[in-house]
């Protein structure tokens, strides 16, 4: 299958401001001299290559397409709505009918909806009801690659500079997600204060500003690859969290690499 997925960025003015020509997708449109909230949806569309144009779809219909149906709809919810808070979970299976229709002959795969650069909603085709929400967190640690049972010669071969005997830092980022179906009152997935506090205390407590093979016990006997900080990290969340279910976890070693798991 091929897919085609682009990101629509837009700030919520108000909705008389909002007509209009596209004058600066790029950073976000409209464009507002005010301060005003910027969120963006990334849309991901399937369906037959052009062999003509070498086209799935041209992204600026998805664009066009997105505007005027998804943020159209949930900048009028936010704008109706001022007394009760808009849950981004709860509206996607709306914003998601909204913009599949007028995609004719293409299909809606996956609809994001970025509600800051470290927190984003997702909803997928095949189940409209559950919906993923990735939190981002971050940890400083050090590390050093070695097996105690190989050489240091073998473990200088593998690892390289990352076998130096003590050890090297990585400010980590780790991308947390949860699935479940939105709670039908509240619109709401998750007490989303409750889970940060969960991955506080299970993981960023426990790593941050440690000597992973020398302050973690996890670490006492399993070397501390991106890998297994993956799964380590997978398994102090599991079973830690309620009413949703753990998802995927990712962590990024660096801006270069990242390792995830989604489970056995
Ligand atoms: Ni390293």
């Amino acid at each position: 299958m091929m897919t085609i997925t682009r990101e629509v960025r837009f700030s919520l003015v108000p909705l008389d401001q909002a007509a209009g020509p596209v004058t600066n997708s790029w950073a976000g449109w409209p464009t507002s001299g005010a301060l005003v909230p910027h969120l963006a949806f990334r849309a991901t569309v399937s369906g037959p290559v052009d062999p003509r144009t070498g086209l799935l779809v041209n992204a600026a219909l998805i664009d066009r397409v997105v505007r005027e149906t998804a943020v159209t709809h949930l900048r009028r919810q936010l704008t109706e709505r001022v007394h009760s808070p808009v849950q981004p979970a709860g509206v996607l299976a709306a914003l998601w009918r909204a913009t599949a229709n007028p995609l004719q002959d293409l299909t809606l795969e996956r609809l994001e909806l970025r509600a800051t650069p470290y927190l984003r909603y997702a909803i997928t085709a095949g189940d409209l009801n559950m919906v993923t929400m990735t939190q981002s967190f971050e940890f400083a640690a050090a590390h050093r690659l070695y097996v105690p049972q190989l050489s240091d010669e073998e473990n200088r071969r593998i690892f390289g500079k990352c076998a130096s005997p003590n050890g090297h830092g990585h400010n980590y980022v780790l991308e947390v997600t949860i699935a479940g179906e939105p709670d039908p009152g509240s619109g709401a997935l998750t007490d989303l204060a409750a889970f940060e506090a969960v991955v506080q205390k299970q993981v960023v407590d426990r790593l941050d500003h440690k000597h992973l093979n020398a302050d973690c016990t996890e670490f006492a006997d399993l070397n501390p690859t991106v890998e297994n900080i993956t799964l380590a990290i997978w398994n102090m969340l599991e079973g830690a969290l309620s009413g949703v279910r753990l998802h995927r976890v990712r962590v990024w070693e660096t801006p270069k690499t990242y390792a995830e798991y989604t489970g056995p």
